[in-house]
């Protein structure tokens, strides 16, 4: 896992990176040797109290932007990636991260309609709006990459999933029924499916990730890793994707997971 240091992208957003997995990817991009030229950080609140640590990085590193995002809302997704698109102009975006989430389920005798609904808005159509939003960045992103084949250095689309979509492994069902989260996650591996088989032909490389089971404010309790181990892992791993990871579900380590 050390191919990283010779990762370079020229533009990567990350969704929901005000903490957690988010920021810390945001900090392990700008952190890299040759880090990118524009780097993306996205927060519900522009204003809020909690955006402090994004706040100091944009003071350290003039290549960060942060924007204001809200996945589940159309107009929102369009006004930030018109920023993007000011930013990057006629090279594109090269990395989009669609890293927002919420973890919320009940058992499925007390699973909701309406939490139904808003995990899916937030991890399901959220990633499929802003990949439908930044498809012409990444197209062009993809047109200009001197790279032959599927690359994360080229144009790609990360979906962070989870372990707990994989229909195959029911991972610790019996601890965690976590419905609504589960399908949100499940659904998602089908959207990143369906996007590696419709966007390699531009270029464009999609895959699904799960993190690690990490110490944020989602898993404070049961997480396994920090968020340096994991997203030191998950950069460690887009530096070495190609084509033969298109449309694929692996780890914060590499590993295939089973959809
Ligand atoms: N932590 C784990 O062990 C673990 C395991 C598997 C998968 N994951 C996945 O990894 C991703 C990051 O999780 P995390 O652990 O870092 O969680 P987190 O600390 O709760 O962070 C989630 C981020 O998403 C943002 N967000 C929520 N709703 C949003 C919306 N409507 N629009 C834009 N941003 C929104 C949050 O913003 P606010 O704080 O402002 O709400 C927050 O910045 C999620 O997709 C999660 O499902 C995490």
């Amino acid at each position: 896992m050390a191919k990283s240091v010779d990762f370079s992208v020229f533009s990567v957003l990350v969704t929901g990176s005000h903490r957690g997995i988010g920021l810390g990817l945001v900090n392990r991009f700008l952190e890299l040797p040759c880090p990118p030229k524009w780097v993306f950080a996205t927060t519900l609140d522009l204003e809020g109290e909690d955006n402090k640590e994004l706040k100091e990085l944009t003071c350290k590193h003039p290549n960060l932007v942060v924007l204001q995002l809200d996945v589940t809302k159309l107009e929102s997704i369009q006004a930030a990636v018109k920023e993007v698109q000011k930013c990057v102009g006629q090279s594109g975006l090269t990395l989009l991260i669609n890293n927002a989430g919420l973890l919320v389920g009940n058992e499925l005798e007390r699973e909701t309609a309406k939490e139904m609904m808003r995990v899916y808005s937030v991890n399901t159509i959220g990633p499929l709006q802003m990949s439908q939003a930044c498809l012409p960045l990444l197209k062009m992103a993809a047109r200009r990459s001197p790279c032959q084949g599927l690359s994360a250095s080229k144009a790609a689309i990360i979906n962070i999933s989870s372990i707990s979509g994989s229909i195959e492994l029911m991972e610790r069902w019996d601890i965690l029924q976590i419905v609504a989260y589960r399908c949100s996650k499940a659904a998602l591996n089908m959207i990143t499916k369906c996007q590696s088989l419709d966007y390699s032909a531009h270029g464009i490389l999609c895959i699904a990730f799960h993190p690690g089971r990490v110490r944020t404010y989602q898993q404070n309790v049961s997480g396994e890793i920090s968020v340096e181990e994991s997203t030191r892992g998950i950069v460690s791993v887009l530096s070495m994707l190609s084509d033969k990871d298109n449309g694929t579900f692996v780890d914060w380590l590499g590993r295939r997971i089973p959809w």
